[in-house]
């Protein structure tokens, strides 16, 4: 049992909570001053003002003055496990190329497949070790990994095993979802992505789905298109393994009211997305994740926040780390850029990287936190970029 008292501000976001992370207002981030809060792994014994902490608390107490508690930063989206970088490509992109040009010209996703297959499963389990560790730095506890990056069947396999093992390295310190995302691109050496998607994904699929959490696919023009999805999403089905999707990156394919009819965890990305799309998501459980990091790291228009916000939808926002589109590890950071072009309000922001994240990987809500040396909420954001994730 974990006995805080003092804490400055504690941010239960209960407002939040009871509203399903939909249509917030500033005070549904139901921040409480001068706090204190009972809790062990599994629930919540007792949350309110510090003076009122009941007696049998007090033996055990630690004060957390000077400091800030939101629930915990939990980072939805990343494909943090792969070899080598892709700086020359953003070299290439600041010289006026575009993400797709550079992807068909060998570049992209197939190229970091090259280093990633040349690379020892324990070298990539321990690059990945210490991308975690940066990640969790800055405030993160629970982080949702995809693979990806091999496109071959062994070496999907290892990177799938990769993210088991980092799952079970890191718990329960650092949650970890483990997202099969074999249906990342199609290699070269197929004729088209159904027959990749016959030859490698479903039948390892079928062998490995015991092992991971969710399936995931890049819906996309050059990448997977509806049909493609429809063999994946049906297999998962059968499987019963929860659905996630790569949706209107770059185009408006109807990607998210694919994944609302489908029932998906989320659909994230967006940035393409219109108004039948938003409307899906108003009358579903499935979660609009925004990437603002890979809109910015492109150049490329956001996606319509306010619009998603307004029409009712669940909206998280995740980092999406990866070595081409989005290399960041600082997911604060980049939701505090994003909020002011978002038009979101600070309940908004926090349910996005919090509560609502959460239920984007359809985890159980723990009694997990995460505390900053700050006297308040909006300090957090407010000095964008700096650090005050302290470890309680
Ligand atoms: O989420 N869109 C597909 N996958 C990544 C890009 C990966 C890469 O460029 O290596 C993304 O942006
Ligand atoms: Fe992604």
């Amino acid at each position: 049992m974990q006995v805080w008292t003092d804490i400055n501000e504690l941010a239960t976001l209960e407002g939040a909570i009871s509203k399903d992370g939909r249509n917030l207002l500033p005070e549904d981030l139901s921040i409480i001053k001068n706090a204190a809060i009972v809790f062990d792994e599994a629930k919540i014994h007792w949350v309110g003002a510090a003076q009122d902490l009941p007696t049998m608390y007090h033996s055990s107490m630690k004060s957390l003055k000077g400091h800030t508690v939101t629930p915990e930063i939990v980072d939805s989206h990343t494909h943090l496990v792969f070899a080598g970088n892709r700086a020359n490509e953003y070299s290439m992109r600041l010289n006026g190329a575009d993400y797709q040009a550079i992807a068909n010209a060998g570049g992209g996703i197939l190229a970091t497949t090259t280093p990633t297959n040349a690379t020892s499963e324990d070298d990539l389990f321990h690059s990945a070790m210490q991308r975690i560790e940066r990640i969790y730095s800055y405030g993160v506890g629970t982080i949702e990994i995809k693979s990806g990056y091999s496109l071959t069947l062994e070496g999907e396999k290892k990177l799938s095993r990769v993210i088991s093992r980092l799952k079970d390295h890191f718990s329960p310190r650092i949650r970890i979802t483990n997202t099969f995302m074999a249906a990342h691109a199609v290699p070269k050496s197929f004729k088209s992505a159904k027959d990749y998607l016959n030859a490698i994904v479903l039948p390892l699929l079928n062998e490995i789905h015991r092992t991971i959490d969710a399936v995931d696919i890049f819906f996309e023009q050059s990448y997977f298109l509806k049909d493609d999805c429809d063999l994946l999403f049906s297999k998962a089905k059968e499987l019963n393994i929860p659905l996630k999707l790569h949706a209107d990156e770059f185009n408006d394919n109807k990607g998210a009211v694919y994944a609302c009819e489908n029932k998906a965890l989320s659909a994230d990305h967006l940035l393409c997305t219109s108004d039948d799309g938003f409307k899906a998501f108003a009358n579903s459980k499935t979660v609009a994740t925004l990437l603002p990091g890979t809109g910015y790291f492109l150049g490329k228009p956001q996606a319509n926040a306010r619009a998603l916000l307004d029409a009712g939808a669940k909206v998280a926002i995740a980092s999406d780390y990866n070595p081409g589109s989005c290399h960041v590890d600082n997911l604060l950071l980049i939701a505090s850029m994003a909020a002011p072009n978002y038009k979101m309000n600070l309940a908004e922001l926090w349910a996005a990287i919090t509560i609502n994240a959460n239920d984007a990987l359809g985890l159980e809500r723990l009694p997990r936190f995460s505390v900053f040396k700050s006297d308040s909420l909006a300090e957090l954001t407010y000095s964008w970029g700096r650090n005050f994730c302290v470890r309680a």
